[in-house]
């Protein structure tokens, strides 16, 4: 009994030793294993890598998910406002299942995954999709996740991911900037999802609203007017509005191609498509390249025409600029009044 005990034993580490020589290839970790800075964990079909990385010429050293074809292409940052100064980081997975990433110098923890629920045989799993699961290995829906990454996106949206709100636990999925191209802590810009009336895609800059995209017609977002319609061959945009949950997503139609759309520093939304010939990014368009979509540039009663990149407001006729001053400095949020009213107003006054 015993001599089968050690073989057991004996079978294990050898099993251990296996995995631990096999780390690179890894696309999922338990609470035995750990990723740490050079290794990395691989989709089962190659797509994504989790790994830690260094933005730009930064040195600051970050837990993310990015293209195995492009790898400055970050997709997800699991420590973005607390870096590493230096490689000794070690990213687990605890036998409560939540993540942790921790020094090994200090074994201070810099970042952790959370859950309201403990698993029982938890493991972790970078999918296909490029999201970072959590599951209890004993559970039989695969759908059923302890904690996700597609949960607390940050500047890129990818086919599958959600952004609005699961109105049953208050969770608001919603895109947030990088400050820099070298620093991926929270910018100014949001997009997000406002539900109150007829749901709409806010681009938020800090707590005032920069633009809207507007709401699902059916067939667009009516802020956009152009911009991806359906049915279109390329993607399907999903508008979903239950009791539970109201949220966009988008598939892509072709799986084997790529695309990701990113909420860039500056607050404007870049698609890009992976360009196998080239194998490159190829920006295929950009979400606010219209001033004119900017929420309230030009005020009330005013129109905006948009020549290239320099919008012009233009009081509707009849009106004029509320404030002269300022509509000829080029701020025209205060838009314009009628003309005669005014007029009066002053007659009275005299
Ligand atoms: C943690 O640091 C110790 C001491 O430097 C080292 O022996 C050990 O291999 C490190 N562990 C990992 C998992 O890198
Ligand atoms: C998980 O963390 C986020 C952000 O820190 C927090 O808003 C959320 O309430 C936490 N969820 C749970 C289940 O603890
Ligand atoms: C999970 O499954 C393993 C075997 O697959 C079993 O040993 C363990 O008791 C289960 N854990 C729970 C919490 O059900
Ligand atoms: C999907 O995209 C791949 C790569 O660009 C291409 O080779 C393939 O023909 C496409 N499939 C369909 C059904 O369009």
């Amino acid at each position: 009994m015993q001599a089968l005990g050690s073989f057991f034993t004996c079978l294990f580490f050898l099993f251990s030793l296996l995995r631990i020589s096999a780390a690179t290839a890894l696309s999922t970790i338990t609470p035995s294993q750990h990723v740490r800075d050079g290794e990395t964990l691989v989709s089962a079909d190659g797509s994504y890598e989790l790994g830690f990385f260094s933005p730009g010429k930064s040195k600051s050293r970050y837990v993310g998910i990015w293209y195995t074809d492009s790898t400055d292409a970050v997709v997800w940052v699991a420590n973005r406002e607390t870096p590493l100064r230096d490689s000794s980081g070690l990213l687990k997975l605890t036998e409560q299942g939540v993540l942790v990433l921790l020094l090994n110098s200090s074994n201070s923890i810099v970042w952790s995954s959370n859950s309201s629920r403990i698993a029982g045989n938890p493991v972790s799993q970078l999918l296909d999709s490029g999201n970072l699961v959590v599951q209890d290995g004993n559970e039989t829906n695969p759908d059923n996740f302890l904690w996700q990454s597609f949960d607390y996106p940050c500047h890129t949206f990818l086919p599958k991911m959600k952004i609005g709100w699961d109105l049953v636990t208050g969770l608001d999925r919603y895109l947030s900037s990088w400050k820099s191209t070298e620093d991926p802590a929270p910018g100014e810009f949001l997009i997000r999802m406002d539900y109150r009336g007829l749901p709409q895609l806010l681009l938020m800059k800090g707590a005032k609203i920069h633009a809207r995209a507007g709401s699902w017609n059916g067939l667009y977002l009516t802020g956009l007017g152009y911009g991806v319609r359906e049915p279109n061959p390329i993607s399907r945009t999903e508008f979903v509005l239950n009791k539970d949950e109201v949220y966009f997503e988008y598939s892509l139609r072709n799986t084997s191609v790529f695309s990701r759309f990113v909420l860039n520093p500056l607050g404007v939304g870049e698609r890009f498509p992976w360009v196998y010939q080239t194998k490159s990014w190829e920006l295929a368009s950009t979400f606010l390249a219209d001033r004119c979509e900017s929420y309230a540039l030009c005020g009330p009663f005013s129109s905006c025409s948009s020549n290239g990149n320099s919008p012009k407001c233009a009081c509707l006729k009849g009106f004029v600029p509320k404030s002269l001053k300022d509509w000829n400095s080029g701020y025209w949020s205060d838009g314009c009044v009628v003309a005669v009213a005014m007029v009066t107003l002053q007659n009275v006054h005299a």
